[in-house]
């Protein structure tokens, strides 16, 4: 890294709908034969609801932590097909990651809907790692600034300055997830250090300083180490190539 940070980076793999359990243990036993012992970065892995007990059984005696990818805000009741914090919490998770692009986009969740997650999974111990990130449309219409800051407030509304503290943001600008298409290094310090003064302006300077916000779209190798030497880049959200043992252990020695 070129910068030296205050803040401890975290690179969290996002599986999404990939990996039986049986994939889903050779990927955990190639990735701990590296990553076992990784105490500079926060590593997480997020597996479908299906691997993660098996996935938690295979990191116990690791540096290596847990996440799930979506949670009902509810505690318990008739809500089918929907899983609660405790439930996660249950296998070890330690972390959840909520209002994805895919689940505003694909699944109707709104800011609203974030919020009551993120406060559930705060109330259970859950570290939340809330995701932002602008369309194209709304970038080319010069409309990013006001998207991002207004699903960080709306996502992110009525938490405490420790609570806020502790949460992890997410900042993946939609066009550059699963595209191929990265957004330089540049225009993504822009956009954290954006987040990073709604933060400010919502709580104080210190919490703005604390809070960790990740880089998500396209990170791959070959450009994992300039994303996060940038000032306000503190890791990443790593989807493709999460899904390969080589290419998630190289991501996370870039953000050493
Ligand atoms: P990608 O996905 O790395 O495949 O672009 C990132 C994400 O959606 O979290």
């Amino acid at each position: 890294m070129t910068v030296s940070k205050s803040r401890k980076p975290i690179v969290a793999g996002n599986w999404k709908m990939n990996k039986t359990v049986a994939d889903a243990t050779d990927l955990v036993n190639a990735i701990k034969r590296d990553l076992a012992g990784c105490k500079e970065v926060d590593v997480v892995l997020c597996p479908p609801f299906t691997a993660l007990k098996a996935v938690s059984d295979l990191i116990t005696e690791t540096h290596i932590d847990l996440g799930a990818q979506n949670m009902h805000w509810e505690k318990n009741g008739a809500f089918t097909g929907e899983v609660s914090a405790e439930m996660i919490r249950e296998l070890y998770c330690h972390y959840v990651i909520l209002g994805h692009s895919e689940r505003r986009a694909y699944f109707g969740e709104t800011d609203e809907i974030v919020n009551k997650k993120t406060k559930a999974a705060l109330e259970a111990n859950l570290t939340p790692i809330v995701c932002v990130g602008e369309t194209l449309d709304e970038r080319e219409s010069g409309r990013m600034t006001e998207v991002v800051q207004t699903q960080v407030r709306g996502s992110l509304k009525g938490l405490s300055a420790r609570d806020l503290a502790e949460s992890v943001i997410a900042y993946e600008p939609v066009w550059a997830i699963g595209t191929g298409k990265t957004a330089s290094s540049e225009q993504a310090q822009e956009v954290h250090a954006l987040i990073r003064k709604v933060i400010e302006d919502m709580a104080d300077e210190a919490v703005a300083q604390s809070v960790r916000i990740q880089y998500g779209g396209s990170v791959k190798p070959g450009n994992a180490a300039e994303l996060f030497g940038m000032p306000d880049i503190d890791g990443g959200l790593i989807g493709g190539a999460a899904l390969e043992a080589r290419s998630f252990i190289e991501i996370v020695r870039a953000a050493i």
